[in-house]
């Protein structure tokens, strides 16, 4: 069987609308995802509002695909739900994955653009989406229906992969079987 590769990032769409059976196939698996001592710190917004979609690009300059998609997802991470000060991050960048996984699944095309931890990002969304403050936007997802068809691109590295000590690499297509040192 083939491993699970994510398909490239998608940043053209087509017209077709992300309907709410797909957006709460999206939220499941989401907050399915793994998170530290089980915290599951994550809210989502889901938006669809154009006016707010041209508001969210005028934060976000270069995500022109905000405005040309259906809808955004915006996740966020509640630092009241901690149970491990810090690990709210990972377990929001686990769900942000699972929730493209689930895109890639369905067949709609998602890109990954960055909120935090760039301040400017977190404040402005925050403000413009009334989120309380001690909820932190994290990851905002554009979602919709791919313009073309995406191919995924394998990226093994053989490289980049050590076994039981750093300096033994693996030289196989497939990364299992022969080391050298
Ligand atoms: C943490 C993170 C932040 C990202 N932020 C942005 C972003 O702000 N703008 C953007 O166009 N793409 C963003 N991306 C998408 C990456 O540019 C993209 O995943 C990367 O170039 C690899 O391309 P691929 O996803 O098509 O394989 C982000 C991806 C990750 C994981």
């Amino acid at each position: 069987m083939d491993p699970l590769i994510s398909k490239s990032t998608v940043r053209e769409y087509s017209n077709r609308a992300v309907d709410d059976k797909e957006i709460t196939s999206l939220l499941e698996a989401a907050m399915g995802a793994p998170s530290a001592g089980d915290e599951r710190p994550w809210h989502f917004v889901i938006i669809r509002d154009e006016d707010l979609k041209s508001r969210i690009q005028d934060i976000l300059p270069e995500a022109f695909m905000v405005t040309q998609a259906p809808a955004s997802i915006l996740l966020c991470g509640d630092q009241n739900k901690q149970k491990h000060p810090g690990f709210w991050v990972l377990d929001c960048a686990a769900s942000t994955q699972s929730l493209l996984d689930e895109a890639q699944r369905l067949g709609l095309g998602a890109i990954w653009i960055a909120v935090y931890p760039i301040d400017g990002r977190v404040e402005s969304l925050g403000g413009l989406l009334d989120i309380p403050r001690h909820v932190i936007p994290f990851a905002l997802v554009v979602v919709g229906h791919p313009a073309e068809a995406r191919k995924a691109e394998y990226r093994f590295n053989s490289s980049r992969v050590h076994y039981d000590t750093w300096s033994r690499v693996g030289n196989t297509e497939r990364g299992v079987g022969r080391t050298e040192r």
